[in-house]
């Protein structure tokens, strides 16, 4: 199988929604594409209510002529099912097929994503509507790769939901006793006697049980999982092999695994939208596309969506101004992706998203985004040969999705924990000093990497503790920072010293959680500062490679240790570090690579990439990179 079929190279193009137009449109939509360099779209993600006008009666003759016309420019088509937004009269004929808020509020049509996976009549319309367009179109010449739906993450609150979520539950734990036991039951009088009783996640008078929880999360996951599995296999038997894949958002709302989920994908794609105006758009880029290339763990992957340019947003959009869109999609191309996709060909006249920007913007072809667009599309081809060169990291640091839900409510915390930021804090140091690092599951293959870094890894289960440990007695180091296994697999505290139970590992116990005031900075002897939280931590047997220099219980009392285990060692960090002090901490371990901040460089065999996202110019070995440009240097055998 090819990764797409028949795109040759990297893929370059973005979500067609040619169905929002007047056909005398569309011809110029080809000759414009070919005129950009575009080889692949995404047809039909939102198309339900045109493919599908009343239940059972279908229209496909639109996407007949579209896809057709595609084909004949030479464009691969990456065909979806439209089951993110079902049409009017699937909602109003099932009322219980839409999802329902945590406060029992039923959403109706009139967005986006509204629908229960667990409403028996959605899983038949959407299998339905995914039946008919595989037998339809999976002998089609344009056909390159099927998208089923769109941005899997609704989370319904319903009685189907419940209902479903019990069997999940007996299913996972067979006696009530076990989950009373895992959920901690004896609290508030939680106690349950039969399935019936145990409720989704509901709007409560006060504080919800973590451990039921992430249970939910878990559930939600494997239950949206299975609505995906439902179309791939669909998709799969009615014809010849394409690529099948969905595209994965990122958030920590969104209920899925996406290390689970990536194995059940032909390709894992990923939509990128980072959040900030300043350097923290690469920054989150990168940590995107590496999060990508991992959760893939070696199966192709893609960035599917992007913003040309600015993001529509009621938060407020960020602007790319000249070469930045280049830029942003050489960071993915550079760490693995198969090419660069966008949201969308070309920007809407109505609808919300009418003031998102597109590859042909609203002003048309003469303007200075189409040219970019144009001029990075005749770039690409001269990437084909690195497409499968792979990115080799020595540093991994762990993603646990777990972690991110537990500590997303903060409320039952010692403090708020923000999980997200401290990975990101991670990544972000290590990309300034020019390393590039893998993603790893806490659960996951370790052996590879010298180095393994758990940002407050807040859930660490049983499983996850004993690869830590057999990883570090292998020769390994492991770098852990404040509240890591703080608790169990069931949100239970490891007892005795904290640390998923690896006190022996660490030569430490944690004794006590002292979260610090905002804006106030407890210095470390010779290593910078910590903010926000610190932890009282007594060796046993570790060494102090520095102390708190100040603050009420922890002046004086290890901040940083060290301890040989094996033929490795673990160090712990018991703070929330500054940037700085990460840094300091990293220069100590010899974590150094050939990028600097600003400038990204990645090594992929003979390959080396170079991104300059500075003012000024950049000299990288013998290669000199003009300010705001990229370059891709082959390298002598
Ligand atoms: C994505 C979504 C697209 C579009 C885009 C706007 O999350 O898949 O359909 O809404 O955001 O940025």
């Amino acid at each position: 199988m090819d990764w797409p079929k028949g795109v040759d190279g990297l893929c370059y193009g973005g979500d067609y929604n040619p169905e929002q137009w007047p056909e005398t449109v569309w011809d110029d939509d080809v000759a414009l594409m070919r005129e950009a360099g575009v080889n692949l779209v995404s047809v039909g993600i939102f198309s339900w209510a045109r493919l599908e006008p009343r239940e059972g009666e279908y229209d496909f003759g639109w996407l007949d002529r579209v896809l057709d016309k595609l084909h004949e420019g030479g464009i691969g088509v990456n065909l979806a099912t439209p089951t993110a937004s079902p049409p009017p009269w699937f909602t109003l004929a099932h009322p219980d097929a839409l999802n329902t808020r945590p406060d029992g509020v039923l959403q109706v049509h009139g967005s986006r994503d509204t629908y229960d996976v667990h409403a028996p009549a959605y899983r038949e319309a959407s299998a339905r509507i995914a039946a008919e367009l595989a037998e339809r179109y999976a002998e089609h010449p344009a056909l390159a790769m099927w998208h089923v739906h769109n941005e899997y993450g609704s989370t319904s609150h319903s009685a189907h939901a419940e209902r479903a979520f019990r069997v999940w539950l007996q299913q996972k734990y067979a006696t009530l006793e076990a989950l009373n036991e895992a959920w901690w039951g004896s609290f508030w009088s939680q106690r349950y006697s039969d399935w019936e009783q145990i409720l989704a996640p509901r709007a409560t008078q006060y504080l919800t049980n973590p451990a039921l929880e992430l249970d939910f999360k878990r559930f939600t996951s494997d239950a949206l999982l299975d609505h995906f599995r439902e179309q791939r296999d669909l998709l799969r038997q009615a014809g010849p092999e394409i690529p099948i894949t969905t595209n994965l958002v990122f958030g920590q709302w969104v209920p899925v695994d996406p290390w689970r989920w990536a194995e059940e994908v032909d390709l894992v794609a990923f939509d990128s939208y980072p959040g900030d105006a300043d350097e923290t758009a690469e920054r989150e880029s990168a940590l995107h596309a590496d999060l990508s290339r991992s959760w893939a763990d070696g199966k192709p992957w893609l960035l599917m969506e992007q913003a040309a340019a600015a993001v529509h947003s009621p938060h407020g959009a960020i602007a790319k101004g000249p070469g930045r869109m280049a830029r942003h999609s050489m960071i993915h191309i550079s760490r693995g992706s198969k090419g660069a996709m966008f949201f969308q060909w070309r920007s809407g006249r109505g609808g919300a998203e009418q003031w998102h920007s597109a590859l042909v913007p609203h002003a048309g072809k003469d303007t200075r985004v189409f040219r970019e667009v144009v001029e990075f599309g005749a770039a690409l081809p001269g990437l084909a040969e690195t497409v499968d060169a792979p990115v080799e990291a020595d540093v991994a640091i762990l993603w646990s999705p777990e972690s991110w839900w537990a500590t997303g409510g903060h409320a039952s915390l010692p403090a708020k924990i923000d999980y997200f930021e401290n990975v990101a804090q991670i990544h972000r140091v290590l990309r300034d000093r020019g390393v590039t690092v893998d993603f790893v599951s806490p659960e996951g293959e370790l052996g590879e990497y010298s180095t393994v870094i758990a940002p407050t890894t807040y859930v660490l289960s049983r499983a996850a503790a004993e690869n830590l440990r057999w990883f570090t007695a292998g020769g390994g180091r492991l770098v852990a920072s404040y509240m890591t296994g703080a608790v169990d697999e069931h949100c239970q505290i490891w007892l005795g010293g904290f640390l998923g139970g690896l006190t022996d590992l660490f030569g430490i116990r944690v004794l006590e959680h002292l979260p610090q005031p905002a804006g106030e900075l407890r210095a470390l002897w010779n290593f910078g500062a910590a903010e926000r939280f610190c932890e009282l931590v007594e060796l046993r047997g570790a060494q102090c490679v520095t102390q708190y220099a100040t603050g009420e219980v922890i002046e004086n009392q290890p901040a940083v240790t060290v301890n040989p285990f094996g033929e490795g060692e673990a160090w712990y960090v018991s703070c929330k570090l500054v940037d700085e002090a990460w840094d300091r901490l990293f220069e100590a371990l010899e974590l150094n690579g050939p990028g600097q901040r600003g400038v990204d460089v990645v090594d992929r065999g003979q390959w080396r990439f170079i991104i300059n996202h500075t003012d000024t110019e950049a000299r990288v070995g013998h290669v000199i990179v003009p300010a705001g440009a990229w370059a891709v240097d082959k390298r002598p055998e």
